[in-house]
């Protein structure tokens, strides 16, 4: 059985004081959620506020990037375990943005993937087509290669470590990040099963373990419908969880939808 998870990524938001707002509202509007798991990423240099406010809470905190080695000549780089060492659990990589913003490659998320594993960092690893390879019929091809990059790169061993720190893939198509324009449950559904059907050619009792979760415009009125999906496994929500009032709905949704408990189809 897949718990749901759902997971802020504030991306370059937020300042002390809005963040602590922010962090104590939505303490005392997951408390009473156990069926489901949360997570907030925050900025680096918010990390030590999230900590102090969500200890000892339902909710966990991680990253939304992180550095390939363990330290060294890298300015502005954060190293893995500088984020363990601030008790973060959880760190996004391969997000469209540090892809198509920052220039980073296939390659340096599968190497950032194998650092976090290593340290202990449940990745969360995002793949997800553009709209002009969304109208040209390439997502499977594209999200196919996303995923490769990592998979190619695992050794058993390593597969076996990033199982036991629970990986999450994350599906988030570029056409739906900050737009408005979601996925339908059924489009999401559809690359969400591929995404599964790929990782079960390397492992299909992994397959039927690792959480997939949703990107892309999750707002509270979509929420359900989306996570109702089989292979549906939560969200990754941006814009929406810098709203207190939309971010705990959007929990509510993810803790009320019981995840899928039935194993799909493995041709
Ligand atoms: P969005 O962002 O919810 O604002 O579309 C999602 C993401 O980039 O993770």
């Amino acid at each position: 059985m897949r718990r749901n998870l759902v997971i802020g990524n504030w991306k370059m938001h937020g300042d002390i004081q809005r963040n602590q707002l922010l962090l104590e509202k939505i303490v005392d509007g997951l408390r009473e959620l156990n069926h489901a798991d949360y997570v907030v990423c925050v900025p680096n240099i918010y990390i030590f506020q999230a900590r102090a406010l969500l200890e000892n809470t339902n909710i966990a905190w991680g990253g939304q990037n992180v550095n390939q080695f363990e330290e060294g000549a890298f300015t502005g780089a954060i190293a893995p375990h500088m984020l363990t060492d601030l008790g973060c659990t959880y760190v996004i990589l391969g997000h469209s943005e540090r892809r198509n913003l920052f220039f980073e490659t296939n390659l340096t998320a599968a190497a950032r993937f194998d650092a976090a594993i290593r340290a202990g960092l449940t990745p969360v690893f995002c793949v997800g087509e553009t709209l002009e390879e969304h109208e040209a019929g390439l997502t499977e091809v594209i999200v196919a290669s996303q995923m490769d990059a990592v998979m190619a790169t695992l050794s058993d061993a390593d597969f076996a470590k990033a199982m036991a720190v629970n990986m999450v893939f994350a599906y988030e198509p570029v056409w739906a990040i900050g737009t408005g324009k979601t996925a339908t449950p059924q489009q999401a559904q559809s690359v969400h099963q591929f995404i599964r059907h790929r990782i079960a050619r390397r492992n299909p009792d992994a397959a039927a373990k690792v959480r997939i979760i949703y990107g892309g415009s999750v707002k509270a009125h979509n929420a359900a419908d989306l996570f109702a999906m089989p292979d549906v496994d939560g969200g990754l929500i941006g814009g929406a969880s810098l709203l207190a009032d939309e971010f705990i709905a959007i929990c509510q949704a993810a803790n009320s939808v019981a995840s899928s408990t039935c194993l799909m189809e493995l041709t």
